[in-house]
């Protein structure tokens, strides 16, 4: 064995040569991995007893893309094209041995062997979409010479991972090895490659599988089009389809090239640097400070839920598609029965939309199981209470279930904002006691906001942490206070929007600015999604806000058919109301306002920077870890565009020095709620940005 560097070994076994890559966690092809590619094929190349050679990696996986920590950086040591000819041109044949997941850059080396092999549990793609990027290394360009247009399109706009089985079938992989053989499994094809004296394919050369879309550009209109709505706002993928065709239109040189200009397009661009930040955020949300990693944890094997209501059962559903029992406990039978109606109908139809096989419906189902009592979860390892929010129900439930429930169980509570200190208190386990904020519909929405009280003890947030990753989950770690971090700063979006209406905005100016800005919709069209009559009660209703008065003329949104918009009864498509503006207006009046024309710019500033500014406040009272965080909560959980990375890096790029002046401006206008955050004045004054903070 010889140490070609730090991160590259080069051995023989037999006439196989065998370059073995080690660059933990994934092999990204830092400079260092690149030199070691680049002098390791070279001295394969050299050794006159070498007659094919192996590539291989140590540890989780294959090559797992370029190192995206080194973007914008100076380029240092071998290109990736360098290492990429030196493989292809390479007179002896290359067999690229695959496990875990060939990403990015790793499949486009990988696609520059002249063969490749996998293990079943290995996976393939071309991620870099996800990055707000395109493949920038020929990927675009061989890709769709082995599976043909229509997949390739496929896989560059979602950046899916490829199983094996799959990747076989197109021709992506030429043969699966058993798992854990991978080794010996290459090197037998190696040699079988020599013995049987078969070619040195090269992706590049052939065009067979291109020509059946040649001339017909309707491929790519029909594309375009039917991802419309997926791909709304993002760059990336449309980059990545122009690159598409041109390995159709163009040679493959030439398609090269396009590819490189294309890349540099989006690399340099705003949305894609906010993608990567947003790759590095949400990993950073799991590193708790004071909670190591190695913190114990406790195992989570049984779980009970109090409530069936909407927010139970989605719950419930999260740890039944894991494999965990769970208990769902109601008073009525009858809301019970209700809601483990609903969950066995949502299932149903995740089935028939082809997601599963209609016998994991009652494999689910049969996981979950009602009760009307509650010291049916004795045995529990972990308790979410979902019932309505009240603190005394609650302070009731706690108090019972802290004498139902095995000690060491965990009791945790889905408020989405009353004080879980004042909840822990009623119990004698206070360590035991956090929050888990399910956003709804909750075995959709992937953000969970993990809320540490005061005494929580550092094995129930690290086992928080650890159980969302099971449930598929995206956790942040938050402090308690009201609303918490999410709902927090909704408020004062919310507050500036529905005071913009009172000056003279209608609900859909303000709605579609916010559309415009990437939100799947805005705070009206959510209203009426929702119900305008969450909390609005009909016998106390003064038509004191506009909300009461549209409530009190039946117009409570989506289900009643109107609402702030008026709704299609066929299509469900919303349209501006003229009901609702002639309510607005009048309403206005009643008030003895003067209504006025505000800009869209006034609207999105005013909606979005007393956001920025609540996330300040958040940080500075610790509510917070980081401003990343905060980012990772509001794209997983109400929908920011990850292209523009979340409030916090907005605010950076907008820059925080703007920012202040608009708040300060605000604030002489219109008052306190303007008032800017300390945090906010002090990075702004020292020419900072949230970025600094780590
Ligand atoms: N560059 C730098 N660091 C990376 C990385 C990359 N491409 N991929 C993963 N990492 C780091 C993560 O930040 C994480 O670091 P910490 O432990 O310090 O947080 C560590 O590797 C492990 O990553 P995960 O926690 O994500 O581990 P996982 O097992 O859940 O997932 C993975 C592994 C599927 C490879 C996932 O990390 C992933 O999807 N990585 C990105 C893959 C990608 O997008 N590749 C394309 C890069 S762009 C490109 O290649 C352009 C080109 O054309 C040349």
């Amino acid at each position: 064995m010889t140490a070609i560097n730090s991160v590259m070994d080069f051995s023989k076994d037999g006439d196989v040569g065998v370059l073995t890559l080690n660059s933990p966690p994934v092999n990204a092809l830092s400079a260092n991995v690149r030199d070691g590619l680049y002098e390791g094929f070279k001295a394969a190349i050299a050794d006159p007893a070498v007659k094919a050679i192996v590539l291989i990696c140590e540890g989780r996986t294959f090559i797992a893309g370029a190192d995206i920590s080194e973007f914008g950086g100076a380029s240092k040591g071998a290109s990736l094209f360098d290492v990429q000819n030196m493989m292809e041109e390479s007179p002896k044949p290359v067999v690229a041995a695959i496990h875990g997941t060939a990403l990015g850059g790793g499949l486009e080396v990988a696609l520059c062997a002249h063969y490749r092999v996998a293990v079943p549990s290995a996976r393939c793609g071309l991620p870099e979409v996800n990055l707000g990027l395109l493949p920038g290394a020929g990927g675009t360009q061989r890709l769709p010479r082995i599976t043909g247009v229509e997949k390739a399109l496929e896989m560059v706009t979602s950046g899916s991972h490829v199983p094996a089985k799959e990747c076989l079938a197109m021709g992506l992989v030429d043969e699966i090895v058993p798992e854990g053989e991978l080794k010996a499994g290459a090197i037998a094809f190696a040699r079988k490659v020599v013995a049987d004296r078969k070619p040195l394919v090269k992706v590049r050369d052939n065009d067979t599988k291109l020509q059946a879309a040649k001339g017909h550009p309707e491929i790519f209109a029909n594309f375009r089009k039917a991802n419309a709505r997926k791909f709304r706002g993002f760059k990336a993928p449309e980059a990545n389809i122009q690159c598409i065709e041109a390995a159709v239109n163009q040679p493959f040189e030439e398609g090269l090239k396009t590819e490189r200009r294309l890349f540099m397009d989006v690399m340099m661009g705003p949305q894609s640097a906010a993608q990567r930040y947003y790759f590095f955020a949400e990993r950073l949300a799991n590193k708790i400070p004071d909670v190591p990693d190695t913190t114990a944890t406790i195992p989570i094997k049984k779980v009970g839920i109090i409530g069936a209501g909407t927010m139970g059962g989605g719950i419930a559903m999260n740890f039944a598609n894991a494999g965990i029992p769970v208990t769902i406990v109601e008073v009525k039978q009858d809301a019970l029965d209700r809601g483990l109606k609903v969950v066995r109908g949502n299932y149903e139809r995740s089935a028939k939309g082809g997601r599963f096989p209609m016998s994991e419906v009652d494999r689910r189902m049969g996981l979950i199981t009602g009760s009307l009592d509650m010291n049916a979860l004795a045995d529990v390892d972990l308790v979410i209470e979902a019932v309505f929010e009240r603190m005394d129900i609650k302070k009731d439930i706690f108090t019972r279930l802290d004498s139902i429930c095995k000690p060491g169980a965990i009791l945790a509570t889905n408020t989405s904002g009353l004080n879980i200190d004042e909840i822990a208190s009623v119990t004698k386990r206070p360590e035991a006691v956090i929050g888990l904020h399910f956003f709804s519909p909750a075995n959709v929405m992937k953000l969970l906001e993990i809320v540490r009280a005061d005494h929580t003890s550092k094995e129930v947030i690290n086992t928080s942490m650890k159980l969302a990753k099971t449930i598929g989950k995206i956790a942040v770690l938050v402090g308690v206070c009201p609303g918490f971090v999410g709902n927090r700063m909704l408020g004062q979006r919310g507050r500036e929007a529905q005071k913009m209406v009172l000056e003279g905005a209608m609900p859909w100016d303000v709605d579609r600015v916010l559309y415009d800005f990437g939100f799947p919709m805005g705070p009206f069209a959510m209203s009426d999604l929702a119900g305008l009559d969450i909390g609005w009660v009909k016998e106390r209703s003064k038509g004191e806000t506009i909300r009461d008065v549209l409530c009190e003329a039946d117009r409570r949104g989506q289900k009643t058919g109107a609402g702030y918009y008026d709704y299609d009864p066929e299509t469900r498509a919303a349209k501006p109301s003229p009901v609702t503006e002639k309510i607005i207006k009048d309403f206005v009046t009643k008030s003895g306002k003067n209504p006025r024309t505000i800009g869209d710019e006034e609207i999105l500033e005013r909606c979005i920077y007393p956001m920025i500014n609540e996330g300040a406040k958040l940080l500075d009272e610790k509510k917070a870890i980081r401003p990343s965080d905060i980012d990772v909560v509001w794209v997983n959980g109400y929908g920011w565009p990850v292209y523009r990375g979340g409030p916090m890096h907005y605010a950076d790029q907008v820059g925080l020095d703007k920012v202040l002046a608009k708040m300060k401006e605000f604030e002489a206008k219109m008052g306190d709620a303007f008032k800017p955050a300390p945090l906010l004045e002090k990075l702004a004054g020292e020419g900072k940005k949230f970025a600094d903070l780590r």
